[in-house]
């Protein structure tokens, strides 16, 4: 078994998995070639022998133990049939839905046609991994697609979406229902392809008070871990509540998830005591400290394996990898993991 299952099974393990978000991306010259060779970003999500090489590269380089499926949280629109195209130098463009119309036209069946292709990389990349290479497989939660969807590109606030749930709450919870069913179709097709762990991305849960996250963020997160549960009772799943704060204690307690990823603001020795007893951590290294790299990246890299490594732990950042990261630096990460936590 790899050593991300053993750890999101709750066993302290020696040495301690590592894997990055966003470590196949951008920051790579390999990656940059085969992008260019793709055409679009979407092209080469939707091109198995492209996504699935894509998907390998970090892992030839660097051995992390899990290597994360290439592909986008905004397929899930696309396929049901909201257009996304990714623009260079803007990010993710789809027709904004507009508040109160109807969502008829958003089509699960077309959905799951569309996603095939996602199906075949990932059948591809587990045919050339490893047994101790775990391949993860992921959604973005229905609160942050539900932003893109609503805003049409990324906000710096999410205000679109947050402004659609106050006025309009049961037309919000209908969008949200349609995500979260098709989160769990698409999840257990990953599942039935090969992927032997979930991450489910809520990258803009950090902006929702108290009782918005109980309904955005946990109520459907929770549907979700029971919807691909139930078909697939063994496969561990990890939540990523970005900026949730103290929320997470809650988040932990009801979603049913096995493993939480910290982003960077929670204080780690507070994540140890109030947390890993329920389930097991990931995170949290600064990406930013990644791109200045020296003994500072050493140290902080040590100062977390200190603190979280005495319980059930997956060495990760606090959010992706960015493009002006020296590729050497991802290196010297995991070689300061392998040192300080060998067998
Ligand atoms: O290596 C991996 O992590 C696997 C692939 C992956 C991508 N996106 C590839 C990608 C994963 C897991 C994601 C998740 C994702 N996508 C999230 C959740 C995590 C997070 O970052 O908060 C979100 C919010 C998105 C939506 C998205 N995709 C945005 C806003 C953008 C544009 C900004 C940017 O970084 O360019 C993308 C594009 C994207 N997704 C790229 C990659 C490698 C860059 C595209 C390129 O090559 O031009």
């Amino acid at each position: 078994m790899s050593l991300l299952i053993k750890a999101l099974r709750g066993e302290k393990t020696r040495p301690v998995p590592v894997w990055m978000m966003r470590q196949a991306g951008r920051y790579l010259p390999e990656y940059r070639e085969l992008r260019k060779q793709a055409g679009s970003f979407l092209d080469l999500c939707y091109s198995p022998e492209l996504a699935c090489e894509v998907t390998l590269q970090p892992i030839r380089r660097y051995g992390f133990d899990a290597a994360i499926l290439f592909a986008d949280i905004l397929l899930i629109p696309d396929g049901l049939g909201q257009n996304v195209r990714f623009d260079e130098g803007i990010g993710p463009v789809l027709e904004p839905i507009v508040p109160g119309t109807d969502l008829g036209f958003l089509s699960h069946d077309d959905a799951l046609e569309h996603l095939q292709p996602v199906f075949e990389t990932v059948r591809l990349v587990r045919s050339k991994l490893d047994d101790q290479t775990a391949l993860i497989g992921f959604c973005g939660a229905p609160w942050t697609v539900a932003t893109y969807m609503i805003a049409g590109r990324g906000t710096p606030d999410q205000k679109p979406a947050r402004l659609a749930a106050y006025r309009n709450p049961k037309w919000f919870e209908a969008l949200i229902d349609i995500l979260v069913e098709s989160s769990i179709e698409y999840l257990s097709g990953q599942v039935e392809a090969g992927c032997g762990v979930i991450q489910i991305f809520d990258s803009w849960s950090g902006v929702l008070t108290e009782a918005e996250f109980e309904k955005w963020c946990i109520a459907p997160v929770k549907k979700i871990v029971a919807g691909v549960k139930a078909r697939h009772r063994d496969v561990p799943i990890i939540g990523f509540p970005r900026g949730a704060g103290v929320m997470c204690q809650s988040f932990v307690s009801q979603s049913g998830v096995d493993g939480l990823s910290l982003d960077g603001n929670i204080p780690l020795q507070w994540a140890a005591e109030n947390l890993q007893g329920q389930v097991a951590l990931q995170g949290n290294l600064d990406p930013l400290l990644v791109v200045a790299g020296g003994a500072a990246l050493d140290r902080e890299v040590d100062r977390i394996l200190e603190v979280l490594g005495a319980g059930a732990f997956v060495f990760n950042l606090s959010h992706g990898l960015i493009p002006e990261t020296p590729p050497e630096h991802v290196g010297q990460v995991v070689d300061c993991i392998r040192r300080h936590s060998a067998v």
